[in-house]
């Protein structure tokens, strides 16, 4: 009867437990925020559109030019475009510093 008693306790223990990891993995989804808002220029690929290739997008799977370029400078660029290229929108009204942040890295996998 205990035993039974321990296996019901364990198993709402278990079943709240799943429910909060909800709380503290990050549910920002790098993957969606790609697709809808930078795969139109620089392409499901990373090499860019014709497009964006149009606009002046840089091919993200050239290791050589991912290399020269920190994570800072991508996430400032990310939030406020380059004042020198009226062709890259700021995403700094459309995205989260969390959000803009989580693109880095997904950036950086194409050059894997
Ligand atoms: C309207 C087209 C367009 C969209 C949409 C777009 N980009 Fe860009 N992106 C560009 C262009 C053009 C450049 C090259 C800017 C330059 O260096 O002149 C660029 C450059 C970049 C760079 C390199 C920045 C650097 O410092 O070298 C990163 C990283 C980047 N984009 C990420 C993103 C992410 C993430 C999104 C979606 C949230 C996105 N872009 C959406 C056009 C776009």
């Amino acid at each position: 009867m205990r035993s039974k008693v321990i296996v019901a306790l364990l198993f709402l223990i278990s079943i709240f437990c799943l429910g909060f990891s909800n709380v503290f993995a990050s549910d920002i989804d790098a993957p969606t925020i790609y697709a809808e808002k930078c795969a139109l220029c620089h392409g499901e690929d990373g090499k860019g559109t014709s497009a964006g290739i149009g606009f002046g997008t840089k091919d993200f799977t050239d290791k050589e030019w991912q290399g020269s370029r920190t994570d800072d400078e991508f996430v400032n660029s990310i939030t406020h475009g380059n004042p020198d290229n009226d062709n890259y929108i700021p995403f700094g009204d459309m995205l989260s510093e969390e959000e803009i942040k989580a693109m880095v890295p997904h950036v950086r996998a194409f050059a894997h």
